[in-house]
């Protein structure tokens, strides 16, 4: 009898606690945003002194607040953010990704809030500033990115454009310091930062590219999509979008 009562109580415990487990879980499921980004690409979003910064952060904290929700934030390779944000992992995606009619297949996206340009980086001792000096050389881009459909695409027509696709652009921009690669085809802002980093490294603006125009990722017919084109236009009428570009030197 005793021994019943005891256990008993004992499930009972555990049943309270599991209960009210799941209740602060799905507490705190309404009330925060998860994030995913590849923290790997200053300065819109990466890594100083193992904090995620740069402009879309601080964007995506002004939207939360204004929404009411915390954030937070976890890195991904970008390869992989896509099936994270379907798969319910993440809640939605900020990470320069530019807006196409194949992402658009499987996901939804905000209004436009930057425009960028695609670019090129090398060593100074080494000028691969055009498509046409890639010919017969071997060129690094992000996986998964809109560079390596662009540089895939120039290999169609130039089979001899070696192609290397790696998960992270430190990774690349060290493969391209060693010699291992040429150049690597990547974005404006980007590059005009690793370039700063690297005193060996410089770049050129590709001139043959469309606008590459990033914006926000959302699960395809999430409400998060309107609730967050609100904030942006308010964030922007306001000046603070300024203020942000500004402070990342954009
Ligand atoms: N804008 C390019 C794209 O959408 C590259 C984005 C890479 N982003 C990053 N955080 N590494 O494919």
């Amino acid at each position: 009898m005793k021994n019943q009562i005891i256990k008993i109580t004992f499930c009972l415990t555990i049943a309270l606690t599991s209960i009210l487990f799941i209740g602060c879980g799905e507490k705190n499921n309404k009330n925060t945003l998860i994030l995913g980004c590849s923290a790997d690409y200053p300065p819109f979003e990466f890594k100083m002194n193992g904090k995620i910064v740069g402009f879309a952060p601080d964007l995506a904290n002004l939207i939360c607040k204004k929404l009411g929700y915390s954030l937070e934030i976890k890195d991904m390779d970008f390869s992989s953010l896509i099936a994270a944000l379907n798969s319910g992992r993440i809640d939605f995606i900020m990470s320069s990704m530019t807006v196409t009619e194949e992402r658009m297949k499987r996901i939804d996206f905000s209004q436009v809030y930057y425009e960028a340009k695609l670019a090129v980086i090398y060593r100074k001792n080494n000028i691969v500033d055009t498509v046409e000096k890639m010919i017969d050389k071997k060129i690094g881009v992000q996986l998964g990115t809109t560079m390596e459909l662009f540089i895939k695409e120039k290999a169609k027509q130039s089979p001899s454009i070696n192609i290397l696709s790696l998960n992270r652009n430190p990774e690349l921009i060290q493969e391209l310091k060693i010699g291992r690669i040429d150049a690597i085809v990547i974005e404006q802002s980007q590059v005009e930062h690793f370039a700063k980093a690297n005193t060996d490294l410089t770049y050129s603006i590709l001139n043959d590219n469309a606008a590459e125009g990033y914006a926000i990722a959302f699960p395809q017919k999430s409400n998060l999509k309107e609730k967050f084109n609100k904030a942006l236009n308010e964030i922007k009428e306001s000046g603070e979008l300024q203020a942000l570009l500004k402070k990342w030197s954009l």
